[in-house]
């Protein structure tokens, strides 16, 4: 069971599995109809051999983090941004499922073996925009070549399920390559050092060979003291809560009540998807 996870892009068949489940919901909050054969069936016994996440599983996370980087991508397109960078892009859809311009570019990154799997099951697909694939390990500096053939560009940067795998040190040095680029918008889901504990279990079992790693104690602020301002924070839990995603009496009582400082967000378990701009832009 700890194999079903031999090396990290194995985690982007576990969430795809995730998508489809939602997918084939009667009330799915967003549809994603390659999610099943990008998973596969050994997504789905990744998913299986998951221990349940605190708090319900690992779907109610999930369904709101894509809901949450959907409604992300709207409004960046809506404010004038013509890319997409898609960072740790994995099976993700959105080219191929999201209404999106016919000329906005949607650049994939990722490591070569998941991103030939995955053009080998979506060959005969058509992307709504002008789509590229880029292999290329992000713990290493070739990131900083491809956004530097961007200049001319507005660009949305994004991270699904990507930073917690870098270790600190790889994830300061994307928050800072990033800056430098002088993108317009960085949007990237978060969990802070209180997942840690929830994790401990995982990162020795089923993500041996994909631990957490980076997990900030000042999660937010962690970013704003790298020259990044938040635009938008918004915690998972109330989210799915909201989403009704996490439905338990419980849940309900917690989501109403005051939520964690994200900045300082202590020993609780904090996720969120936050969307950063340049701290030195004008408004
Ligand atoms: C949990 S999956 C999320 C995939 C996708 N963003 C989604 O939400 O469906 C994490 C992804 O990050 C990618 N990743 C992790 N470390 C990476 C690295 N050093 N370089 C490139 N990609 C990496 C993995 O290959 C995997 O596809």
């Amino acid at each position: 069971m700890d194999d079903l996870i031999g090396t990290v892009d194995d985690t982007a068949r576990w969430v795809a599995h995730h998508r489809a489940i939602e997918t084939a919901r009667p009330d799915a909050l967003f549809h994603d109809p390659f999610a099943a054969r990008l998973a596969g069936a050994e997504g789905a016994a990744i998913a299986e051999g998951a221990e349940p996440a605190a708090g319900g599983g690992d779907g109610w996370y999930l369904t709101a983090r894509t809901v949450l980087i959907d409604e992300a991508v709207a409004a960046a397109i809506a404010d004038g941004c013509d890319t997409v960078v898609n960072l740790g892009a994995g099976l993700d859809a959105r080219p191929y499922r999201l209404d999106l311009p016919a000329d906005l570019e949607w650049i994939e990154v990722d490591l070569p073996a998941i991103l030939d799997h995955k053009a080998a099951i979506l060959a005969a697909e058509a992307p709504r925009c002008l789509l590229r694939r880029v292999p290329l390990d992000l713990a290493g500096d070739g990131l900083a070549d491809l956004l530097a053939g961007l200049t001319d560009r507005r660009i949305l940067v994004l991270s699904e399920g990507l930073v917690m795998y870098l270790s600190p040190d790889a994830a300061d040095g994307l928050a800072d390559g990033l800056a430098a680029a002088g993108v317009d918008r960085w949007c990237l889901d978060l969990s802070a050092s209180g997942v840690g504990s929830v994790m401990t279990e995982r990162n020795r079992g089923i993500l041996r060979h994909a631990p957490w790693r980076f997990l900030p104690a000042d999660g937010v602020a962690h970013f704003e003291e790298r020259g990044w301002r938040a635009e938008r924070i918004d915690p998972l839990f109330p989210a799915a809560v909201a989403l009704g995603r996490l439905d338990s009496p419980e849940a309900r009582r917690l989501a109403a009540g005051p939520q964690p400082d994200p900045r300082d967000p202590g020993d609780v378990p904090w996720s969120g998807v936050v969307t950063l701009t340049p701290a030195d832009e004008p408004d």
